[in-house]
């Protein structure tokens, strides 16, 4: 029996980066040869840094049209913008019923915009509640995504289960799924590649731009010819998002002092352009219909509505509002 896996991509950037490639949307296509895959633009998330709403929508479609590019495929994946089934606002109403601060207030995402002093919406402070709707609206068995959402999907555990245990058994438990050796890609400065810290190497860059960013990664200042530690180096860890045979003799080299950093960013250049190669092309393509990119959207949403209605009906009549419509 198919699994029901769900995740999504908030459309806070017009680009996907490598991170989200390896970390989360690799993922999905794999997923979708044998489980129901639903995936959807996280559109209602990203308004929460996003206040262009011409920004929010071209962004939207964007990575719509990026997520089939990178082989998500519209007839074995539901895909749909977030923001097409309002029954997920719904949703994190009722959740937010039996959901404690003290939960909220322990969520990353939120610590951390508190530490850098900056203003924190109700939005932000509510994000995993959303997130929760999300999952739960749509019956998620797996939810696959990189490492800095696993708290997120904690969390909607245990929103599900306040729910239940107030209301009985209505709302099924999900688990999450993280990618093999990919769970915490980092960006050129070191740090966890993210479209906040502006360190992203972007999937569809121009050829250029995509090299004067992986020649521009920070490493140190050791000179040629002198041994490299591969395991404190940015440069390597990218290496090894793509495993072959190569990666042992660029650990040797690394260690003999034989290469120095900018030979192995050229190597990683290539690798990178190389392993993209299928997906730039299919973007090119699909770039050249967007009203196909809208209608699949407008079809998944149709879909997915469906789904989350369900939920949302049961729920309803669990809490003491009216009989389900229908
Ligand atoms: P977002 O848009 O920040 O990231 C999308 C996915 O990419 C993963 N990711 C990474 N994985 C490894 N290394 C990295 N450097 C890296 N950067 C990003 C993320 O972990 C994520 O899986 N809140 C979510 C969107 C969302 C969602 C959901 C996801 C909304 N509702 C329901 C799953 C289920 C987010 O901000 O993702």
């Amino acid at each position: 029996m198919p699994k029901r896996v769900l995740s999504g991509v908030k459309p806070s950037a017009e680009m996907m980066h490598l991170g989200n490639w390896f970390g989360a949307v690799r993922q999905f296509v794999e997923l979708q040869a044998t489980e129901d895959n639903y995936i959807f633009i996280a559109d209602y998330h990203a308004m929460t840094t996003v206040h262009d709403a011409k920004q929010l929508r071209a962004n939207s479609l964007e990575i719509a049209t990026q997520y089939m590019a990178c082989g998500l495929d519209p007839a074995h994946t539901v895909l749909w913008r977030q923001s097409d089934v309002p029954e997920v606002c719904e949703l994190t109403w009722l959740l937010s019923c039996v959901t404690g601060m003290g939960l909220l207030e322990r969520a990353h995402g939120y610590k951390s915009a508190r530490q850098e002093g900056r203003d924190v919406s109700m939005g932000l402070f509510c994000y995993p509640v959303l997130m929760a709707a999300d999952i739960l609206a749509y019956e998620a068995d797996i939810v696959p995504v990189g490492e800095d959402q696993v708290q997120h999907v904690e969390m909607t555990r245990d929103m599900a289960e306040r729910f239940n245990n107030t209301y009985g058994d209505t709302l099924k438990l999900p688990a999450y799924r993280l990618a093999k050796g990919a769970l915490r890609v980092p960006g050129v400065d070191g740090q966890k590649m993210s479209k906040s810290y502006g360190n992203t190497i972007g999937l569809f860059e121009p050829e250029g731009a995509m090299k004067k960013k992986i020649m521009g990664i920070v490493t140190d200042s050791t000179p040629m010819g002198t041994p490299l530690d591969p395991d404190k180096c940015t440069v390597f860890a990218l290496h090894t998002l793509f495993p072959g045979d190569d990666l042992e003799e660029l650990r040797a080299a690394y260690l003999s002092g034989t290469i120095g950093y900018g030979g192995a960013k050229k190597a990683l250049l290539t690798k990178v352009l190389d392993a993209l190669a299928p997906i730039r092309a299919r973007y090119d393509e699909l770039k050249r219909d967007p009203s196909y990119v809208a209608d699949v959207l407008r079809e998944g949403a149709v879909k997915a509505r469906l789904v989350a209605r369900r939920t949302m009906d049961a729920c309803r009549l669990a809490a003491g509002f009216a009989d389900p419509v229908g």
